[in-house]
């Protein structure tokens, strides 16, 4: 058994952040969200892992993950030269994946549920494909499948204006090496894209065996900013151990579960957790509520935030008003003069500078 994580794509839902990096690296409680999966995968017993890279991100993907060693895995990165969509992506990578029965995992989705049942099931009942299913309330925006009361699906469609169900698919799926034949059957769909979902329905119309199973936890597909805020709480509520280190002055208070590397240094401020801190950061006069990740070489001066990520050496710098909801780039700098607007929202790019005048 193989794993293929797909890490390439165009992430223009994640504009700016992702004009200058991928967006399979944005932290979720300071940890790139691609990271999840793998581990995720290798809990499953496979170590053996393809990712897919693009020629824009692939470099800084291959940089920060390395070759599988932190993990107990062994990566190897497959170029995906243009995307062409998530079957193109398996094509690309046949010669990596050979005859083996793969788990595919989209590298900006986030389960939390456990991968050992699903792979079991797959494997007992010798599937061509097993596909992972969530009920939404919006199904329109998603691809969604039609199944019989056993689980077995008798069709697939991509963004139904009329949807056979509230069944969306997850962007984890398992497959046999007769998913390689489907592919070859398939044609570009009207957006230009080799479907996956083309795929798995020339499977089901050549009389392959494709069942589903229904996720009971969460999943998030972080390619949105409130998706992934959305993730970053959920993961600081559910994952975050307890760490009071740094140099904490007497005039702080940190309550809840905080998680502050030894390096930070946090002055007359009040933090309140869920909360993690990177390495290196400076938090003077400061309130920091729930939900916030603050990356490494982090500097917040007279700043208000909560339910936020900050990305690494991002700075805050006398702003009053509390921030909210806010996904802030690396490098970026938000500082204001003392006339102050009510309200303030921002997803703002790396390298970014703002100021409130
Ligand atoms: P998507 O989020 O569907 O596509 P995208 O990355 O182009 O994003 P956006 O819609 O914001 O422009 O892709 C899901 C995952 O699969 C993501 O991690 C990127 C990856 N991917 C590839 O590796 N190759 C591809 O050809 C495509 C379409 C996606």
């Amino acid at each position: 058994m193989k794993a293929l994580i797909l890490s390439g794509g165009k992430g223009t839902r994640l504009r700016p952040i992702t004009h200058t990096g991928a967006k399979q690296l944005v932290p979720v409680a300071n940890k790139p969200i691609l990271w999840y999966g793998i581990e995720s995968i290798v809990e499953a017993g496979i170590t053996d892992i393809g990712i897919i890279i693009s020629p824009e991100t692939g470099e800084e993907i291959k940089q920060k993950t390395g070759n599988g060693e932190q993990f107990g895995a062994n990566i190897t990165y497959i170029l995906q030269s243009e995307p062409l969509g998530l079957a193109h992506a398996v094509k690309v990578a046949q010669p990596f994946l050979g005859e083996a029965p793969f788990i595919m995992y989209l590298g900006d989705n986030l389960i939390q549920d456990n991968l050992n049942p699903f792979l079991d099931t797959f494997k007992d009942k010798h599937l061509d494909s097993l596909i992972l299913l969530r009920s939404v309330a919006n199904p329109t925006s998603f691809g969604v499948a039609k199944i019989d009361e056993n689980g077995r699906v008798s069709k697939l469609v991509e963004k139904p204006k009329d949807p056979p169900s509230n069944l969306a698919l997850v962007g984890v799926y398992f497959f046999a090496s007769t998913i390689h034949e489907a592919i070859s059957n398939i044609q570009p769909s009207a957006r230009g894209e080799l479907e996956i979902t083309d795929a798995i329905q020339e499977l089901i119309d050549s009389d392959k065996i494709v069942e589903s199973v229904q996720l009971q936890g969460w999943w998030l597909d972080t390619g949105k900013k409130d998706d992934l805020l959305e993730a970053n709480r959920i993961i600081l509520d559910t994952n975050l151990t307890i760490n009071k280190g740094g140099d904490i002055d007497q005039k702080s208070q940190v309550s809840g579960r905080v998680n502050i590397k030894e390096s930070s240094q946090v002055i007359n401020s009040t933090i309140r957790g869920p909360v993690i801190i990177g390495e290196n950061c400076h938090i003077e006069n400061c309130f920091i509520g729930p939900y916030t990740s603050v990356g490494d070489g982090v500097t917040l001066i007279d700043a208000d935030i909560e339910h936020s990520v900050l990305l690494e050496k991002s700075q805050v710098l006398e702003i009053h008003q509390r921030i909210v909801d806010s996904l802030i780039g690396e490098r970026t700098k938000l500082e204001m003069a003392p006339q102050r607007p009510k309200a303030l929202r921002f997803m703002v790019g790396d390298d970014s500078h703002i100021e409130l005048v």
